[in-house]
């Protein structure tokens, strides 16, 4: 909310929001706060005059928590100004729809609008999965129709998409670019694809969680906990597939996957779509991957095996500083570390693989399977540890290892054997996705970043995530998970492997 000190200029004076839901509320309170007289129009009766006491209701707020200045509340207020009809708009600079998400709908209002506005008046469109090209269709002066999408709720979300359909000029991108900093917010300029930026780099957390929970890898809790605690994400992947709705997620996931010509990589899951039908929509239903009561997740906490007594360990890894770290570990806790050239008959073999399973990673290095569990290194070992075991390891070294990486307290999860563990997985395919969109030129790397930290509050954009866990790293994860499974969802970007094997930064345009 504004201080009151004088905002970023902008071109435009008068703005006209036409659907006052929202998204069209959020918009026109930012636009006030940024100096604009706001039009409102809706084709429901009553619709500006709700809005308008819900917008007044922020500010007020706004002023109980000294915030904001009377005087500045009282100006905002006077600068919302109800449009009864569509010609009431014909003096806007800019008019942003935010009305029903249907292309016909757009076109005709957009159609209409171009006969009531001046010649140099831009339209707007927040639609979040339309083609702006395909709005701009319709009409007559396709030059100045751009898309502005912003995210909800729109206040507290400092992040709008500047998205220029083919025909867009680039003078109304620079201005509406221009209007979406004075109103706050950082501007992300995209390339009118599907999903715009944010929606597209946001394919891959859910629907990788889900590839895991359709492989029994581990159970919706399980990974969202390995998410939070290792991967530092605010929200575990099913937590957030419950806030927003099946209702919405899965519609989301078939459609990009679909508009991009069933591109692998964001291949929807068989599970929400059988979930959608049972009605376990998340929390609006009650009931989704957890279960609500008074909105509060059950989840009931996974018993841990008997204690074991201290055996025998030895440490297979790939890498001088992963051999390290479990060699750390087993000495503070205090358990005999083998260091022979090959395990004895008694040990606890540890692996450490990257994108590989356990099963495969005893094989290739000669490590007895059912003495053998694989660590997952990549976010390191203090947070939360995750361990994978063969389908052949036994129940009694499986529960050594859960004690011996228990021994201080951090919590262990326990996997089922996964060609890369749960965070591995996650991760790769979020810098993968990312290291696409950079690819295709759909923004900017930086932009990228930015827009993703803000858009879907991950704790790094992917290009940062590939670079902060190491980009060779992330490489070795998606070659060898596609090398296992043959499928080509895991297939590495050229933006990724191009870099990762120059050693230089994914943020390297
Ligand atoms: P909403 O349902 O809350 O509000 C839509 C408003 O538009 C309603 O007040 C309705 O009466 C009015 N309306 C519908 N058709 C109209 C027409 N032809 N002329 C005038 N008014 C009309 O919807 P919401 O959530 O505000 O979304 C609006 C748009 O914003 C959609 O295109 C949506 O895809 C997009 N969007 C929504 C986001 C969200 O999280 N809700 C995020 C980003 C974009």
């Amino acid at each position: 909310m504004s201080h009151g000190t004088s905002p970023p200029r902008t071109s435009f004076h008068t703005l006209g929001i036409v659907g006052t839901g929202a998204m069209g509320r959020g918009i026109a309170q930012i636009a006030a706060q940024a100096g604009l007289t706001v039009y409102l129009h809706d084709l429901r009766a009553g619709a500006v005059d709700e809005a308008r006491d819900f917008i007044a209701g922020m500010w007020q707020r706004g002023v109980q928590k000294q915030r904001l200045s009377e005087a500045d509340a009282e100006r905002y207020r006077a600068s919302l100004k109800e449009a009864a009809s569509l010609t009431d708009l014909a003096e806007c600079d800019i008019v942003v729809e935010a009305i029903v998400e249907k292309l016909e709908a757009k076109q005709s209002l957009f159609a209409e609008l171009e006969e009531i506005l001046g010649d140099q008046a831009v339209l707007a469109t927040n639609t979040s999965s339309l083609s702006v090209t395909a709005i701009a269709s319709a009409c007559r002066h396709p030059e100045r129709v751009i898309g502005f999408h912003f995210f909800n709720p729109v206040p507290l979300m400092k992040i709008v998409e500047v998205i220029p359909g083919l025909r867009t000029s680039g003078h109304v991108a620079d201005d509406v670019e221009a209007l979406g900093r004075a109103m706050g917010h950082f501007t992300a300029r995209t390339t009118d694809t599907p999903g715009f930026l944010v929606n597209h780099a946001g394919r891959a957390y859910g629907t990788e969680a889900l590839r895991i929970l359709g492989e029994s890898v581990a159970d919706p809790a399980t990974i969202d906990r390995i998410m939070v605690d290792q991967g530092g994400f605010r929200m575990g992947p099913f937590a957030l597939l419950d806030l927003t709705g099946l209702d919405v997620s899965h519609a989301v996931m078939e459609s990009i996957y679909h508009q991009y010509y069933e591109e692998p990589r964001f291949r929807p899951s068989p599970i929400t779509r059988q979930r959608l039908t049972a009605g376990l929509l998340g929390r609006k239903s009650g009931e989704g991957f957890y279960r609500y009561v008074d909105g509060k997740p059950q989840v009931d906490e996974t018993p841990l095996p008997p204690a074991s007594e201290p055996r025998p360990v030895w440490v297979a890894a790939d890498e001088a500083e992963a051999h390290q770290a479990l060699t750390s570990l087993v000495n503070n806790a205090g358990w005999p570390l083998e260091s022979g050239a090959a395990p004895s008959s008694e040990a606890l073999c540890l692996v450490a693989p990257l994108g590989e399973d356990a099963t495969a990673c005893a094989l290739r290095l000669g490590v007895p399977a059912e003495r053998c569990v694989a660590v997952d290194l990549l976010a390191g070992l203090d947070k939360r540890r995750s361990l994978m075991t063969t389908p052949a390891t036994h129940d009694e070294y499986r529960d050594a290892a859960m004690t011996l990486f228990g021994h201080d307290g951090t919590p262990v999860s326990a996997l089922h054997d996964s060609n890369g563990f749960v965070l591995q997985r996650v991760v790769a395919c979020i810098v993968n996705v990312g290291s696409e969109i950079a690819q295709q030129g759909v923004a900017a790397p930086q932009t990228i970043d930015r827009a993703v930290e803000l858009g879907l509050g991950y704790p790094h954009g992917p290009l940062a995530m590939g670079d902060h866990y190491g980009s060779r790293r992330i490489l070795a994860i998606l070659d060898n998970m596609l090398a296992a499974t043959g499928d080509p969802r895991y297939r590495a970007s050229p933006w990724l492997r191009r870099r990762a094997t120059l050693g230089l930064p994914l943020t390297n345009a």
